[in-house]
């Protein structure tokens, strides 16, 4: 009955000079042991001529378990919060770079390039600006850039001049600057801004521009109308703060007509939002999602970079900004990394070094299963795994279990999507009271954390239905 058909799968990532274990037909295949021997998401980035960072804030650069994943899976960092008028110019005329400058310091001490960010917007914005008289608000904003962005001179590659000035419905947004200013002061700040630091490039930076529609049409065409002024602008910043399943369908097509202009354009604060709790079908749309934005970006030459709103979801911004969602990243609470992870990881090149191994056994009702056994984090001491389940039968199966031998002394801890026994050495999960049905051809996903020491080898599993 039972046919083994151990498959390992491995693709060379163009930077991961060192694989683990032997490929072999029929034999389970070693994972990783630690996942330093896999390239960074930064390194899988700078072979494709782009960069992966993060955003960071000051509080989290104590925390070294947060410190080590930052300081090495990166190749960029985004000033956060502490480049922003509050924290640089809390009063008229006072300026105060002490912790953006530790964020630099950060970036410089792990090679890696900083976006700065930023440098006019409506939100964290001092009292005092919105005080100021009309008539002394322009040279306001341009002392403020020619400070800001001439302190940082030489540190930055690239800086948000403005944040955020239009509304949904394509119209500016009334601002302090706007009302006061009227619509020339983005073209002001811009000059203002190449006068300070000629070699920096230099970005307008919006949410909700990822896909074609009024703010981003009315984006494109203030780029346009800059292009044909000879206003300095090169880049468009698009922030992908996104919803779970909702990555808009144009992406590319709206990033390659911002190419088209002449400008390049950046993924600026990219996180994919999700009603909290995650659960396995939710990690694996977010995966689908992440792939997506990130296969968008490579699709176009002048998308030079693509950058996290921080990378844990123990930092994220989204819980406290929207109530009830947020496991938004690609590593979760404890630095484990989440599907979404490998999906970047993938999608720049990187190499699957997790194998699968599967096993059918066709069981009663005239249905077979497969079970595809994979590891998608590693991490010191720890492991998540992932098992899908596969009907490859002609009838629904009514239930099915799927077991496997832990070798190495691993353990399974928690488990989800499944209901796990184990006894020994020997590990048996079976289908939960609403997962037990699987159509032909269908698949369902369980997962599971567990610790590891040493080796962990990805086992031989077997399937059966029910
Ligand atoms: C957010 C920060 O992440 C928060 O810590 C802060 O309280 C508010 O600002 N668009 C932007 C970012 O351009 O600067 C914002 O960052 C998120 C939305």
């Amino acid at each position: 009955m039972s046919a083994p058909t151990g498959r390992a799968r491995r693709v060379l990532a163009a930077t991961a000079a060192a694989v683990v274990g032997t490929l072999a037909v029929g034999m389970a295949v070693a994972a990783p042991s630690s996942a330093a021997a896999e390239p960074t998401l930064g390194q899988l980035a700078a072979a494709k001529g782009r960069y992966f960072g993060s955003a960071t804030d000051n509080p989290t650069l104590t925390n070294s378990a947060y410190t080590a994943v930052l300081g090495s899976e990166f190749g960029q960092i985004t000033v956060g919060n502490t480049q922003k008028w509050q924290y640089t110019e809390p009063r008229r005329g006072q300026f105060d770079y002490t912790q953006g400058d530790q964020i630099v310091a950060f970036a410089q001490a792990h090679n890696q390039i900083v976006r700065g960010h930023t440098l006019v917007w409506h939100n964290q914005l001092p009292d005092w600006v919105t005080s100021v008289p009309a008539g002394e608000l322009l040279g306001v904003m341009r002392n403020h850039i020619a400070n800001v962005a001439g302190h940082y001179k030489g540190t930055v590659v690239h800086w948000d001049v403005v944040n955020e000035a239009f509304e949904e419905n394509g119209t500016r947004r009334q601002s302090v600057f706007q009302q006061k200013l009227g619509d020339s002061y983005i073209a002001e700040a811009f000059k203002a801004a190449r006068a300070a630091d000629p070699n920096a490039k230099l970005y307008y930076n919006d949410y909700n521009i990822e896909g074609i529609g009024a703010k981003s049409d009315a984006v494109y065409n203030m780029v346009r109308s800059f292009k044909q002024q000879g206003i300095p602008i090169d880049g468009v910043g698009l922030q992908a703060h996104l919803v779970l399943g909702q990555v808009p369908s144009s992406l590319r097509q709206n990033i390659q007509r911002f190419a088209d202009l002449g400008v390049d354009v950046a993924i600026t604060e990219l996180d994919i939002r999700m009603r909290t709790p995650r659960d396995a079908a939710k990690d694996a749309q977010q995966a689908a999602d992440y792939r997506t934005v990130v296969n968008a970006c490579l699709a176009v030459t002048r998308c030079v970079g693509i950058t996290v709103w921080d990378f844990s979801d123990g930092y994220s911004w989204i819980p406290s900004v929207f109530p009830g969602e947020g496991a938004a990243l690609i590593y979760d609470e404890n630095f484990g990394k989440k599907p979404s992870y490998w999906a970047v990881f993938e999608a720049l090149g990187g190499t699957t070094t997790t194998t699968t191994t599967t096993t059918t056994t066709t069981g009663g009702n005239g249905a077979g299963c497969t079970a595809t056994y994979r590891v998608v984090g590693q991490w010191n001491g720890g492991y998540q795994g992932e098992v899908t389940v596969r009907n490859t039968g002609a009838t629904a199966t009514t239930g099915w279990t799927v077991r496997w031998t832990l070798a190495q002394g691993q353990t399974v801890g928690s488990l989800w999507n499944g209901v796990v026994s184990t006894n020994g050495q020997e590990v048996t999960v079976r289908n939960a009271n609403y997962n037990g049905t699987v159509a032909p051809n269908g698949t369902t996903t369980f997962g599971f954390t567990g610790s590891s020491t040493g080796t962990n080898p990805v086992p031989t599993a077997t399937c059966t239905t029910s």
